[in-house]
């Protein structure tokens, strides 16, 4: 049986929650995002947690976040670019579905996530710097976890889409059916 959800997985700045939009009009699936899941559970923003009770405590949530949609159907699911740092929910994400890895070289990353401040682990005194540190140390992950990549630098929110479900039509016979 195929699997009947997209997961997408990838840095901060690599357009997971814009192309899983995308993706959801596209399919007529519904769009999660496990960091809003995040956020309305605890009824706070994510630096509020962070600020109040650290990362650890915030992964805890997110696990908790990513194992709430076991047996879920026909969703795009968008994660937070840290989820795939604990083994276990690299295994929940890939029973949930496809596992697509979004990337984009580090100065794209970079200026997008410029735009916005509300990520705490970029609240550096060098985020340029920190943005590095953290992309070398989980690109293996992202590899690893995912089952599809797609190099986001060069194209645009619908070519990445068209790119996507090429090929999970092409090299997994993923038709969106559950
Ligand atoms: C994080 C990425 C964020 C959010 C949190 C931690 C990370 O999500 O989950 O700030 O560890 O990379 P986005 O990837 O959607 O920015």
């Amino acid at each position: 049986m195929p699997p009947s959800n997209i997961v997408l997985v990838g840095f901060m700045g690599s357009g997971k929650s814009s192309i899983g939009r995308l993706l959801a009009r596209r399919l007529d699936f519904d769009f999660v995002d496990t960091d809003r899941l995040i956020i309305e559970r605890a009824g706070t923003e994510i630096s509020e947690i962070f600020a109040r009770h650290g990362e650890d405590h915030f992964r805890d949530l997110e696990s908790a976040a990513i194992e709430s949609l076991r047996g879920a159907e026909g969703k795009i699911i968008a994660t937070g670019g840290g989820a795939v740092l604990r083994e276990k929910n690299r295994a929940s994400l890939r029973e949930l579905g496809l596992v697509v890895g979004l990337t984009a070289s580090e100065d794209v990353i970079f200026e997008r996530v410029s735009r916005n401040s509300k990520r705490p682990l970029l609240q550096t005194e060098n985020p340029r710097a920190t943005v590095h540190a953290l992309l070398a140390a989980r690109e293996p992950l992202y590899r690893e976890a995912a089952q599809l990549t797609i190099d986001t630098t060069r194209l645009s929110h619908d070519d990445v889409a068209d790119r996507i479900l090429a090929e999970a039509r092409d090299r997994f016979s993923w038709n969106g059916a559950a």
